[in-house]
């Protein structure tokens, strides 16, 4: 038993010594040392061993399976190390290094920095309000009292108001951000200027040219003399600077309760430089801003005085600027998430 102990001993350091990877090493280690490797075997069997030999037997056993388990432990270490040093020995500093991809401001937000930097060398503070609003400040102030029919034209998401002492409709999620000049000039005392850059929200359906979620930079000046005129020099200069100074730009009158007179802003469509095609309808001209000289009304709600002061107020649509400026046909490719169309820009 002895003798066959040891022989056991010498060939399991053996096929250590030799394995060449883990793989192997694992092999022999099941074959000496698994359930039915030879070592367990042979020690199982010392209980046939003569009771006075047993004990010297039992701790000779004992005493290999450690030195196995060690040379074992051994080995694989000196295999890691192996390994480790060869990979090293294969990397090639002089290759270039992968640069990771760096992503750049989407198409939207680059176009609304620039109208803010505009904005800005005229005097103009941009401002931040609640994308949750009240049906006060987005409507009522701006005269447009419950039952109006303008509200008809601004189909609007109505937060639930079940658990709150609120009444029912009071809360929405803004659909302009005219409802702004309300908050501001609250709290203000003109002159003013001010610029809202934000979200709106309608329940509308969504096509090439709608979306329910879209931007606006709403914008508001107050001081005693504003005219008419001020507000196409204002319109005039920050278009002839967002798109060009020879972009055409003409007026036209429109109605919103909230001006008074309320003008629309077009400029010559990008796409057919006027000719006439599917994203002008074929007129030739975009609206781009909504404005308009601010109803004596809202001046009296936010508690100034009509006959002191007057002021201009007008929206961007930001979209359409962007669709515009980079000649798109719908604005749904602005929130695809393909990155094939935001790497254009
Ligand atoms: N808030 C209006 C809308 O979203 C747009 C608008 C019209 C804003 C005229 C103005 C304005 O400031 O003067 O439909």
């Amino acid at each position: 038993m002895r003798d066959e102990l040891i022989n056991i001993k010498n060939i399991a350091v053996s096929f250590i010594l030799d394995a060449q990877d883990k793989k192997t090493l694992e092999e022999v280690r099941m074959q000496f040392l698994g359930r039915s490797g030879k070592l367990t075997i042979a020690m199982k069997n010392i209980i046939k061993v003569p009771i006075e030999d047993r004990r010297d037997i039992g701790q000779l056993a004992n005493e290999i399976k450690r030195i196995v388990e060690e040379a074992i432990n051994q080995k694989i270490q000196t295999l890691t190390k192996f390994i480790t040093e060869e990979r090293r020995s294969k990397i090639d500093l002089s290759i270039p290094g992968i640069l990771p991809e760096i992503g750049h401001l989407h198409p939207m937000t680059q176009i609304l920095y620039d109208v803010v930097d505009v904005f800005k060398t005229i005097g103009f503070q941009a401002a931040d309000g609640p994308e949750i609003e009240s049906d006060y400040y987005n409507f009522e102030v701006l005269n447009i009292p419950k039952n109006h029919p303008a509200r008809d034209t601004q189909q609007t998401f109505y937060l639930n108001t079940r658990d709150t002492n609120l009444n029912p409709g009071e809360i929405i999620l803004r659909t302009q951000t005219s409802a702004m000049q309300g908050r501001v000039m609250e709290k203000t005392k003109p002159p003013l200027r001010v610029i809202v850059p934000g979200k709106n929200f309608r329940y509308e359906q969504v096509d090439a040219s709608h979306g329910f979620e879209f931007w606006q930079v709403e914008g508001f000046c107050v001081d005693k003399h504003i005219r008419l005129t001020d507000l196409f020099g204002t319109i005039s200069f920050v278009l002839g600077k967002l798109m060009g100074d020879k972009t055409k730009i003409k007026f036209a009158t429109t109605n919103f309760p909230f001006v008074e007179p309320g003008v629309d802003t077009y400029i010559e469509c990008t796409v057919c430089k006027g000719k006439g095609c599917s994203f002008c309808k074929n007129s030739g001209w975009s609206e781009i801003m909504p404005a308009g000289m601010i109803h004596p009304n809202v001046l009296r709600k936010v508690g100034y005085d009509p006959q002191e002061v007057s002021g201009f107020a007008f929206a961007i649509g930001m979209s359409r600027l962007v669709t515009l400026r980079y000649k798109m046909d719908d604005l749904r490719l602005l929130t695809n998430p393909d990155l094939r169309i935001l790497e254009q820009f």
